[in-house]
């Protein structure tokens, strides 16, 4: 439905402290709900924690409080976290919330009247970690899968939920809507797991057993399920039956979700919603984990990684631009701090950072900080047209953002900014600066870059709201104003004529990272290479000992991501480290003939004594290095 959207995260189990995980898929709702708000769209999000059940019971036993006590404080804990993140949730639901319960009690009787809730005696085998029964075939090794452990055989009278009845419906709802869960490799599971007979489930628990739930309407002996009860927050957060919220945006309704939970969200979720006679919800979203170095982050492995040390230690926009960026919306993704650093550096203090203060420092050279008049848009013969590639990367985004790919979309605004950089340079502003009579065209091409600058600072607010407010500060923007409307941004020419410009600030210095010195040669480097250098003699030029140098073998340098260790021939047999692994894998380069600096001082990268330099084009996607033509004598000089 156009114009609505409704997008929800799971309710968290307050057993344990939010981590990067938790912080992951909430900053992802922020993100998508900062989207639609900037398509004009009526946004509402829901987060929130799930508070009953065994696990709950067990974790505040552990802590010697009462659950009420317990669940208070680690709820707070979420509720207080989501702001810092600069998370902007409409509501926090808790499943302890009065009015929630009502609804669970609501549901449960309408499905109990419908005939889809019947008592039988049951024997199965229990995984208490799950709060679930398992069957055999589900077991790994005789074990549930997540916790490791043995389940233990119970028999016990319980209510269960009719689940069977509805598997074909399920099915055939699902192939009728391709992309009622998404990825496709997700749809494709759940359908997989309905190829088999579905049991009926569960949805009791004796209060011989446990208590801390919400009493069944028609049995006060029994308390729901868990999931019964939680997967209900969606509605009873929007007040179903009756409530405005729900008749606004449930028919809009889409949430995220990890694989962890696609079973429940993808097949008893449905079936739930049609049992009540409520509409489905229309997407499912599922993303894949956050490992640590390969393994699943747990607290028992002693590898959960900390939201707020992140941001303290890089800043919060840096560590959510990284979240988008680096996960491909679900797969799995490995988390580490190289990684982070490496996206700052380059895609951030690199990339934008530097295009940033560049123009702005251009602007107030050329024109007294003062946003010029251009004489047309498109600008000088550069053979680049900012205003269409701005169109170009509008388009791409919004698919993309519309599809959840958030790694696409802003791979869509850096390939836009990549643009931008490859203008400065072709345009060479500085040059027009010199000329007399290209007045008119620094004009141009001046405010096509500050334009430019405004349609990224407008991109990048769901993902990096503060930096696109300060973005738009120092083009004599007001901040506070919704800038990044998708109809503003869409209309290439809205930065006015006249404003003034701040000075510009670094947006994101650059970090450096001590176990990795500045490679040889440094993609990171580039828009630096860029600038023209002052004019040498042929003397100067003469120093330099080219050679042409043979790789005889490459191997990667232990902890250092970017360089390779090359044993070369130059006539002599050398040790040259190289920072070209990012554009070359080792076997790809032994045996060919490269272009060396074969009298530079040598200097130990990472242990290793580097002697000499390998020449490479460097550019903003990649190097290329320099080869010769063909075969010829390692050692032979290049002049
Ligand atoms: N309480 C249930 C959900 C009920 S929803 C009606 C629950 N809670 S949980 O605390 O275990 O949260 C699971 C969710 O946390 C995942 O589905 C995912 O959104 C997020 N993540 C937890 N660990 C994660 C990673 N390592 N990586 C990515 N997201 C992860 O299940």
């Amino acid at each position: 439905m156009s114009g609505r959207f409704y997008i929800t995260t799971p309710i968290y189990y307050v057993n344990a402290r939010p981590h990067l995980g938790h912080a992951y898929t909430t900053i992802l709702a922020d993100v998508v709900s900062r989207f639609h708000r900037m398509t004009g769209d009526a946004t509402y999000f829901l987060t929130g924690t799930d508070e009953h059940g065994d696990k709950i019971v067990q974790a505040a036993q552990k802590e010697g409080m009462s659950p009420r006590a317990y669940v208070d404080e680690i709820s707070g804990l979420f509720r207080n976290l989501w702001p810092e993140l600069h998370i902007r949730y409409d509501q926090f639901i808790r499943t302890t919330d009065p009015s929630h319960k009502a609804v669970v009690k609501d549901i449960l009787q309408r499905i109990y009247n419908e005939g889809d809730i019947y008592f039988s005696e049951y024997e199965g085998l229990y995984c208490f970690g799950c709060e679930r029964f398992y069957t055999e075939r589900e077991l790994v090794d005789g074990k549930c899968p997540d916790h490791e452990v043995a389940p233990e055989a119970i028999k016990e009278s319980n209510y269960f939920f009719k689940m069977s009845r509805y598997q074909q419906w399920l099915i055939d709802h699902i192939e009728a809507h391709p992309d009622f869960i998404r990825p496709e490799r997700y749809k494709n599971e759940v359908l997989a797991f309905l190829r088999e007979p579905l049991e009926d489930l569960c949805i009791s628990r004796p209060k011989s057993r446990l208590q801390w739930g919400i009493t069944l309407p028609f049995d006060e002996n029994y308390v729901t399920y868990v999931w019964f009860d939680a997967l209900l927050n969606y509605v009873s957060a929007l007040g179903y039956p009756t409530g405005d919220l729900f008749h606004q945006f449930w028919p809009a309704a889409q949430h995220i979700v990890a694989k962890d939970i696609l079973k429940p969200h993808g097949i008893y979720w449905p079936i739930m919603l049609k049992a009540a006679g409520i509409p489905l919800y229309h997407h499912l979203n599922v993303h894949g984990y956050w490992n640590i170095a390969e393994s699943k982050m747990s607290k028992s492995l002693g590898n959960v990684v900390e939201p707020l040390e992140l941001k303290n230690k890089y800043g919060l926009d840096a560590f959510r631009f990284f979240l988008m960026r680096d996960m491909v919306f679900g797969l799995d993704s490995s988390f580490s701090e190289d990684a982070l650093v490496g996206r700052i550096n380059a895609d951030l203090a690199n990339d934008l950072g530097n295009l940033f203060s560049r123009v702005i420092a251009m602007a107030r050279k050329y024109f007294d900080g003062v946003v010029p008049t251009p004489t047309a848009h498109t600008g000088p013969e550069s053979g680049l047209n900012l205003m269409q590639e701005a169109a170009d990367c509008l388009e791409q985004y919004r698919k993309a953002m519309d599809n959840f790919q958030f790694h696409k979309a802003m791979m869509a605004v850096w390939a836009f900014i990549g643009q931008m950089n490859k203008y400065v340079d072709v345009t060479a502003p500085w040059e027009l600066a010199k000329q007399s009579g290209a007045r008119n065209e620094l004009e141009t091409v001046i405010y096509n870059l500050l334009e430019g600058l405004r349609i990224v600072s407008g991109l990048i607010h769901p993902v990096m709201p503060d930096t696109g407010a300060k973005m738009q500060r120092h083009l004599g923007q007001d901040p506070d104003a919704p800038f990044y409307r998708m109809d503003t941004l869409s209309k290439w020419g809205t930065l006015p004529s006249g404003n003034r410009l701040p000075k510009a600030i670094a947006l994101f210095p650059r970090i450096e990272q001590t176990p990795d010195p500045a490679p040889a040669v440094d993609t990171a480097g580039a828009a630096e290479l860029r600038e023209p250098k002052p004019e040498i003699d042929m003397e100067t030029l003469q120093r330099m000992d080219l050679r042409v140098a043979t790789i005889i073998r490459a191997e990667p340098i232990q902890r250092a991501k970017k360089l390779l260790k090359l044993e070369v021939d130059v006539g002599e047999r050398r040790t040259i480290v190289a920072g070209i692994s990012g554009s070359y894998r080792p076997e790809d380069l032994e045996g060919k003939q490269v272009v060396v600096v074969a009298n530079l001082k040598p200097a130990k990268l990472m242990g290793t004594v580097s002697d000499g330099m390998v020449l490479a084009a460097v550019g903003d996607t990649g190097l290329s290095l320099v080869t010769v033509d063909h075969a010829i004598d390692p050692g032979t000089p290049v002049q």
